[in-house]
C-alpha cells in the first residue's frame, strides 16, 4: 500500500487531488469544500459506474468479504503493534500510509459496546447499546482518528503539528504527538474547556494557548497560523482523521455478528464524527460486507445547535452559524466545519437530527452513569435525543439503537460533581422538566454526603437508606 492507493475528493465539486498535494488548510482550491479519501474500490459513488463489491475488491486487489472478516479477526491475536490497535486491524480499508503496518498508535479502538437495559425499559424500547469511545487511551473518540491523522503527518516529515479544539482533539493529538516525537500546539477557549483535557494537553507535553475566544475564534486564528507556518492541521477538516473514525462502525458490527443495527445516535459538535462513522457503513456496504445500512442520526444540545435549525430552516442547504453556548463544552460549536458532510450522512441514510436541553442532558447523563457506565456531557445527548425520536415515533421498540458514547465520565468530573450537589442546573431550567424528569432527577442524584467521625451518625444514616431502598440504583 502507498500514498497512490487513494485520493482525495472534495465533497462538495468533486475534483480530485493526490494526497499528498492537499492544501494546508484541506479545503478544495476551487469551491472550498472539504475533502474526503477516495480509494480505487470506493469511488462508485462519485458518480463513476457502479461496480459489483466482487468487482471493486479484485480492482483493489482485496481479499474478498469473508476473508476480511475473518483476517481482522486473526489480527487479533498478534503481537504487532498495528494488530493490536482496533484502527489499524482494519488498515485493509485505510491504505493511508506508506507502511500501514507500523503507525503512530496507542493501541486505539477496541472499544467495548455495553448493554442499557435499564435505559431500554425507561423508554419501552427492546434493543439499546452503547459503543463507549471513551475507553480509548486518551479518553475519547478522537484517538481512532488521531492515529491515523498522525501517522500520515510523521509519514510526510512533519514538525508541528496543530490544531484548535474544545478540549478532546488537543488531548488526543497531544499524546499521539509526543509518542511520534512531534511538537504540537494546541488552541483552546480560555475557561470553557474541562479541566481533564486541559491537563491532559498539558501533561503530554502540547504548547498549550488558551485564547480568549470560543472554539470558532480558535480555528479562524488556527487558519491564519496554517497558512504562514509549515505545521501540519489536525482538525477534523483533514480527511485522515475520519479515516480512523469510520473504523469503530466496523468494530461495532464485528461486535454484533455483522447484524447491522436500525439506528446509530451521534452527538453533533463539529460535525466530522458521524460522517466519519457513515463512510464506514458505507464502505462495508459497498463491499459487500453488510446488506444496509443503519440510520444515522445526529444530536446536538440546544445552545449549540446549527445543523438542527438550518435542517428546520432550510433543509440542509445553508449553514446558519450561530453563537453556541451549552455545559457540554465538547459540542460548544456555532460554525460546524462539517456541517455540508453531516447533511449528506443524515439525508442518505434517512436519519434525525434533534435538540436536546441542558435539562435532558444531565438527567440523561445521570442514567447513563446509573448503568455503570458513564460518559462526559457532550456523549449524554445521544440518550436524550433518542428520547425525543422514541416519543416521536421516529424509532420503534423493535428496532436496535446503538449510541455513540464519545467521552469518558472523568474528562469533566466537575460536572458530575454539581449535578449531585444540586449546583448545576438554574431553577429555570429544572422548571422546564416534566413531572415524570423532575422525579428521575431526585431518584438519581447522590449528593456526597460529609458526617462527622461517629460510629453511630453513620450507621444510623446507612440505615436509613438501606430500610428506604435509597441507595438501590433507580
Ligand atoms: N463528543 C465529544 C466528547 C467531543 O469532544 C466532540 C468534539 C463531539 C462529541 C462532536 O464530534 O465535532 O465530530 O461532531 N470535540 C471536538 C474537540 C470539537 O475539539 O475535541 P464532532
Amino acid at each position: 500500500m502507498n500514498v497512490a492507493s487513494h485520493a482525495l475528493r472534495c465533497t462538495q465539486c468533486g475534483s480530485e487531488s493526490v494526497g499528498d498535494s492537499a492544501p494546508a488548510d484541506f479545503r478544495c482550491t476551487t469551491c472550498r469544500g472539504l475533502f474526503e479519501v477516495v480509494y480505487p474500490w470506493s469511488k462508485a459513488e462519485a458518480g463513476q459506474p457502479e461496480s459489483s463489491p466482487a468487482e471493486a475488491a479484485a480492482e483493489a486487489r482485496l481479499p474478498n468479504a469473508s476473508a476480511l472478516r475473518w483476517l481482522w479477526q486473526e489480527r487479533r491475536t498478534s503481537t504487532l503493534a498495528a494488530d493490536q490497535s482496533g484502527v489499524w486491524r482494519f488498515r485493509d480499508l485505510l491504505p493511508i500510509l506508506k507502511d500501514t503496518e507500523h503507525p503512530v498508535t496507542l493501541r486505539e479502538g477496541n472499544t467495548p459496546l455495553y448493554e442499557l437495559p435499564r435505559s431500554a425499559a425507561a423508554l419501552g424500547i427492546n434493543w439499546l447499546l452503547a459503543k463507549h469511545q471513551g475507553i480509548n487511551p486518551t479518553g475519547s473518540f478522537k484517538d481512532t482518528g488521531m492515529t491515523a491523522a498522525l501517522s500520515v503527518a510523521a509519514e510526510r516529515g512533519f514538525e508541528w503539528v496543530a490544531c484548535a479544539s474544545t478540549g478532546n482533539t488537543s488531548a488526543a493529538m497531544s499524546a499521539y504527538a509526543a509518542r511520534a516525537g512531534l511538537r504540537s500546539i494546541v488552541l483552546i477557549p480560555e475557561g470553557k474547556i474541562a479541566w481533564g483535557k486541559l491537563s491532559q494537553s498539558i501533561d503530554y507535553g502540547a504548547v498549550t494557548l488558551q485564547l480568549k475566544t470560543d472554539f470558532d475564534g480558535c480555528v479562524r486564528v488556527l487558519n491564519e497560523l496554517i497558512q504562514r507556518l509549515p505545521i501540519y492541521l489536525l482538525n477534523s477538516v483533514n480527511p485522515y482523521r475520519l479515516e480512523g473514525q469510520k473504523t469503530p462502525a466496523f468494530e461495532m458490527l464485528e461486535q454484533m455478528d455483522w447484524q447491522v443495527p436500525e439506528h446509530i445516535l451521534v452527538p453533533g459538535g463539529n460535525l466530522a464524527n458521524n460522517a466519519a462513522l457513515g463512510k464506514g457503513f458505507e464502505e462495508l456496504h459497498h463491499l459487500g460486507l453488510i446488506g444496509r445500512m443503519p440510520k444515522i442520526s445526529v444530536i446536538q444540545a440546544a445552545g449549540a445547535s446549527p445543523l438542527v435549525q438550518s435542517m428546520q430552516v432550510n433543509g440542509g442547504r445553508e449553514l446558519l452559524p450561530m453563537t453556541a453556548d451549552t455545559r457540554a463544552t465538547a459540542i460548544r460549536i456555532g460554525n460546524p466545519a462539517s456541517f455540508h458532510k453531516a447533511v449528506r450522512t443524515i439525508q442518505s441514510t434517512g436519519g434525525w437530527t434533534e435538540a436536546v436541553s441542558e435539562q435532558e442532558i444531565a438527567l440523561a447523563k445521570a442514567e447513563i452513569g446509573a448503568e455503570g457506565i458513564g460518559c462526559e456531557p457532550a456523549s449524554a445527548v445521544t440518550l436524550a435525543g433518542l428520547k425525543k425520536l422514541v416519543a416521536q415515533g421516529k424509532i420503534t421498540p423493535e428496532e436496535r439503537v446503538v449510541l455513540i458514547l464519545t467521552g469518558h465520565t472523568l474528562k469533566d468530573p466537575q460536572y458530575t460533581i454539581d449535578y449531585h450537589r444540586g449546583a448545576l442546573l438554574t431553577e429555570q431550567e429544572m422548571g422546564e422538566a416534566s413531572l415524570r424528569e423532575s422525579a428521575r432527577h431526585h431518584e438519581l442524584r447522590r449528593e456526597p454526603m460529609v458526617l462527622d467521625v461517629d460510629g453511630d451518625t453513620v450507621l444510623h444514616t446507612v440505615a436509613r437508606m438501606v430500610e428506604s431502598g435509597a441507595a438501590v440504583p433507580a
